[in-house]
């Protein structure tokens, strides 16, 4: 899947956005700049929601979520909240994201009556989700795609949603979360409202596979890969008489990732794999046993990423990062473009940054910009 072009008229701080991410461009890596506040995360979250949720009773209520934010004016009916073409298998597939209330006025629009048409005859459309504005007032969300009947679009949004991915920072506000919830963010230790937000994003990647924020987890992650790994080697000695590789495989991955340590894996005494360690060689030497809790900053964000990234087996997925470069020294910012490619080919990145060095690391066609268009002009400009 490639994310060919994402068109959004409307929404926060979003107006007239039109971006393509070139498919001839290689690597698919695709930095997304703009000033602070220009949308970049508003825009990241906008497309991991419609295309991660659209396709799932259980991840509705996040559309919901949007939908409040995204509410139609009461003068009008109709609101594309965003047009976004999908590369797959040598096609383009250009799904409309639109609500329509459920109030029309006597003389629709075109389009509108268009639309009315195709909903009834089940055309080239799909319902997504609905909401109750008020006992008599709703809005629905429908998925609009020109030449698929819904039954098709239901199969290819559920494909679709299975390769898109999102990971930001835990500290960001998520606009698929309640308003409430992200309210919490800013009464952090003041009550327990400060674990709302926590539960809130715990429950959300519960929910959303897709949904990662980087933060200290990725020690389960490290566990689960390595579990999986124990399984298959014990797999393949049950088939064949002999371990697998795949332990030895990943004991050797994660040290060339950790530069100057190396893993090992500790087992409780009945033998099950329940924690990791890291030994550092001094300079003297000695060997210094760490935890993940004696890591740095920016070598925990690092290993979270490269965790995540291989505990996702993502093949062929559309991957949205959100301020990757936060913790890490320029030579890194510069190289986690490399790093991504290597760590699991074939995706496309798609990179919320305001590291110059980071676009560095690719062509200037490669980098891609929200203008602000929502800023008013100044009188001599
Ligand atoms: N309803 C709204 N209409 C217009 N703008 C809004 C609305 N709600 C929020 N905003 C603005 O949208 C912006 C949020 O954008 P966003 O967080 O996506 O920016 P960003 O590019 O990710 O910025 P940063 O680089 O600082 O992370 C803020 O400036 C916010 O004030
Ligand atoms: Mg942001």
């Amino acid at each position: 899947m490639h994310l060919l072009r994402v068109q959004v008229p409307e929404f926060r701080a979003l107006k007239d956005v039109d971006i393509t991410f070139e498919k001839e461009l290689f690597p698919k890596v695709f930095p997304l700049g703009s000033l602070n506040g220009g949308g970049k995360s508003t825009l990241l979250q906008l497309i991991f929601t419609l295309l991660h949720c659209s396709d799932s009773e259980e991840r509705q209520i996040y559309l919901l979520n949007l939908l409040k934010i995204a509410k139609i004016e009461s003068n009008s009916e109709i609101k594309t909240l965003a047009k976004i073409d999908i590369y797959h298998e040598g096609e383009i597939v250009c799904l409309e994201f639109i609500c329509l209330r459920n109030v029309f006025s006597e003389e629709p629009s075109d389009k509108l009556a268009e639309l009315i048409s195709n909903i009834e005859e089940e055309q080239n459309i799909r319902q997504v989700c609905k909401i109750s504005w008020t006992q008599y007032e709703r809005e629905s969300l429908f998925c609009y795609v020109e030449g698929m009947i819904g039954t098709q679009i239901s199969l290819f949004l559920s494909n679709l949603s299975s390769k898109v991915f999102l990971a930001a920072p835990p500290t960001q506000v998520f606009l698929f979360l309640e308003r409430d919830d992200n309210r919490a963010l800013f009464q952090a230790q003041k009550n327990h409202d400060s674990f709302k937000i926590h539960d809130a994003i715990l429950s959300a990647k519960s929910k959303l596979p897709g949904f990662f924020t980087y933060d200290f987890v990725s020690v389960d992650l490290i566990l689960e890969a390595f579990q999986k790994a124990i399984n298959l080697d014990f797999k393949e000695y049950l088939e064949t008489g002999n371990y697998g590789e795949n332990v030895n495989k990943l004991i050797s991955e994660y040290n060339l990732l950790l530069l100057d340590k190396q893993i090992a894996l500790i087992p409780d005494e009945s033998g099950k794999l329940t924690k990791i360690a890291f030994k550092l060689n001094s300079n003297n030497g000695k060997t210094i046993n760490l935890g993940p809790e004696d890591f740095s900053h920016g070598e925990l964000k690092r290993l979270s990423i490269y965790s995540w990234i291989k505990n996702c087996n993502m093949t062929d997925a559309i991957v949205l990062m959100d301020e990757i470069e936060i913790a890490l020294h320029p030579d890194w910012q510069y190289q986690i473009v490399n790093d991504l490619v290597e760590w699991s080919p074939g995706n496309q990145y798609i990179l919320a940054t305001h590291s110059y060095e980071l676009c560095q690391a690719l062509t200037p066609a490669h980098v891609k910009e929200i203008e602000p268009r929502l800023l008013k002009q100044s009188a001599n400009s």
